[in-house]
Order: structure tokens, then sequence, then C-alpha cells
């Protein structure tokens, strides 16, 4: 039976390398159909709003979605698109995997960690953000619940037992921020226990990222609040070779979204210079969410050969050409 996925092509080279991503997943045979929706400028050009009705109600209908990049404009007052369905779909976890690939500007070899960055609580909950009228002093107030720590590192070790993975390092500041992470720390402790099978690990963010830097191979899976998430994933990108290489899926109980990492990319946008890999990599993601494991494993082999064997592959990468030559030529191995 066909699977309807919502498909949002987004904004800059958004539509390109969704284009090349589909032609990947219909070549690879996996069964999807699509329904085509809008967010961020090319919504507000054609519909007045950012993120439309229509386009809440297909994500929330489908169930899963496949998103291009969207450019949220500067000034205006407009909040995040990103962050707006985040909070809309209660898309808890933020999962981003990294794998180093040869051909790439990655800095190391063997490079495979996953980072499961919470994604509605903590610093970024938006609460208490007071700037006193003489602009002497600002505030913010930083919110987790133990719902949402055991949400997450139950996510975590979840995901690592499917996935046959060794090890969970969860990633804290206790030692400074007792309460919140504190909190954390504490609920990682409990749940570790219902997971023997799986080695646990705790570690300060702060040490985290020097070791990151020294010695990636020895992480695994990474499990830790929003805002220490978010700033340990760009920097397990930047050991692969930077964000064109990085996917990200927000995952909650009801909907999941599957997007590149990088932006919009205005500076190249039309141009068939996009590299797709960011987009496919999403794709593999959410095929592995689907179940479609087999049909994800050939999809990344076919990408790898082709990156690693430098055929066709775009300037970011070394190469010379364009998107649609080195889309053909991961089509050429499926
Ligand atoms: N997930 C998202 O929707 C998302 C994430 C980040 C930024 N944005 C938006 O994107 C717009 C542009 O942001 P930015 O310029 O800071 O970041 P960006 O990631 O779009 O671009 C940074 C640099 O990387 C290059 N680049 C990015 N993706 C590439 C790819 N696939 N292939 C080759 N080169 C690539 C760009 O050409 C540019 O030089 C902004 O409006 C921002 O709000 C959206």
């Amino acid at each position: 039976m066909s699977k309807t996925i919502t498909v949002i092509p987004g904004d800059g080279i958004g539509p390109d390398i969704i284009d090349a991503t589909i032609k990947i997943l219909d070549k690879a045979g996996c069964g999807l159909d699509y329904e085509f929706a809008d967010a961020g400028l090319v919504a507000l050009e054609k519909h007045g709003e950012l993120l439309p009705d229509t386009t809440l109600a297909a994500i929330e209908r489908n169930g899963v979605t496949l998103k291009g990049p969207l450019t949220t404009p500067v000034g205006g007052g407009f909040t995040s698109i990103n962050v707006t369905l985040r909070k809309q779909f209660n898309l808890y976890a933020n999962v981003r995997p990294v794998v180093s690939f040869k051909g790439t500007k990655a800095r190391y070899e063997n490079i495979d960690i996953i980072t499961i960055r919470e994604n509605t609580e903590g610093m970024y909950s938006g609460l208490g953000q007071t700037t006193k009228a003489d602009g002497s002093e600002a505030e913010a107030m930083s919110r987790v619940t133990r719902v949402g720590c055991e949400r997450i590192v139950r996510f975590a070790y979840e995901l690592a037992r499917r996935e046959g993975r060794k090890k969970v390092t969860a990633v804290h500041k206790a030692n400074i921020l007792k309460t919140t992470s504190g909190m954390f720390l504490s609920v990682a402790r409990e749940i570790a226990k219902d997971y023997p099978d799986i080695q646990s690990e705790e570690m300060i963010v702060d040490a985290t990222c020097m070791k990151l830097v020294m010695s990636p191979e020895n992480f695994d899976v990474i499990v830790t609040t929003n805002l220490f998430g978010d700033i340990l994933s760009d920097l397990c990108a930047g050991l692969v070779g930077g964000l064109g290489m990085a996917p990200g899926a927000n995952i909650g109980a009801d909907c999941a979204i599957f997007e590149a990492v990088h932006g919009s990319a205005p500076d190249i946008a039309g141009q068939n210079l996009a590299n797709p890999s960011s987009v496919i990599l999403a794709a593999i993601q959410m095929l592995e969410h689907l179940g479609q494991t087999e049909n994800a494993k050939r999809i990344l082999n076919a990408l790898r050969d082709t990156i690693e064997s430098g055929d066709r592959t775009t300037a970011d990468l070394g190469g010379t050409h364009g998107t649609t030559d080195f889309t053909q030529a991961i089509l050429d191995r499926l």
C-alpha cells in the first residue's frame, strides 16, 4: 500500500534539492505519493502568510513531511517557521545524525554520531524574556519538565537499541545549572537502568565539546537538552564537513518532519549549484522512520559511492558539476 507524505519544497535552493530527492525516492521504488504544500517566503507571496492553515492540515493529515529550507523574513515581527512547527506539532525530539564520507571536507574518517536534542523546552521555551527599560539588565527563563526529560532520554535509548548502537552519552551542566540540568541528569540516570544492554555515560557539556573535537570516534548516541543540543549538533556537522552533509528529523508522537539542516542559500538559488545531499540524507532518515530500511540503505550506498568516487559532484564537494548531474550520478547507481 502506498503512503502519502507531505512535501514542502520551501525557498531558495529548496525546490531544486527536493526535486532531486523525489527523483531518487521514486527510482528506488519507495512507493510514496506526495501532497505538495507551501511554506516560507513562497507561501507569503502566494497566500499572504508564511505558514498557511492548508499546510498545517497537510502535515497533520499525512503524519510524515519532507521539508526544504524556509526563509524567515528578517524584521516585520515574523517568528521562525521552524520553531512554530516544532511547537504546533510537539516535535520534541530533534535527531541529527552525522557520518563522515570520504571525498568531503570531513575532518575524520570514522565518525558516526547521532545527537538527540530536546526540541521544545529549556532555554528555547521563550519564557520570561525581559529587558529593563533602561537597557541595563536582561532576563530569560529556562524551564524543563520531568516528563520532557523522560521522553527524550527514553527516545534516545529506544533509538540506540533499535539501531544496534552501543552507547548513550547524556550531556549536561548539572554542576552549575543544578535545577534544570540537574533534573535532566537525574532522569537520565534513572532511565539508564532500564537499558542494561546499552553502555551509559554522562558528560559535562564543555568537556564534551573538547572530546568531540579530539576523539569523535568515542561517541555514538548523544542525548541532551535544547540549547546544548543545538550547539553540539552543529559542532558534529562541522566534523563531517559542514551543514551540506547534515540532515535533521523533528519527531513527535503523531507527526515527524524531515529536513536539511542548512538554509535556503539565496546566494546560489536557481543556479543548479546546490548539493542535495542533506535533504537526501533526511529522506533516508524518513525511510527508516517508515520502516523502509532496505530502501534507506540502497539510497545511502548510492549517495556514498557517488561522493567517494567524485563522480559528477557539486562544487562544495570539490567537483565541477551541478545539482542535476550529481543527482543523475546517484540515479545511475540505483
Ligand atoms: N531549516 C531551515 O529552514 C533553515 C535553516 C537555516 C537557515 N534558514 C534560512 O535560510 C536563509 C539563508 O540563511 P544563511 O545564508 O544564513 O544559511 P545557508 O545555510 O542558507 O547558507 C550558508 C552558506 O552555505 C551554502 N549552502 C547552504 N546549503 C548548501 C547546499 N545544499 N549546497 C551548496 N551550498 C550550500 C550557501 O550557498 C551559503 O554560502 C535565511 O533566511 C535563514 O533564515 C532556514
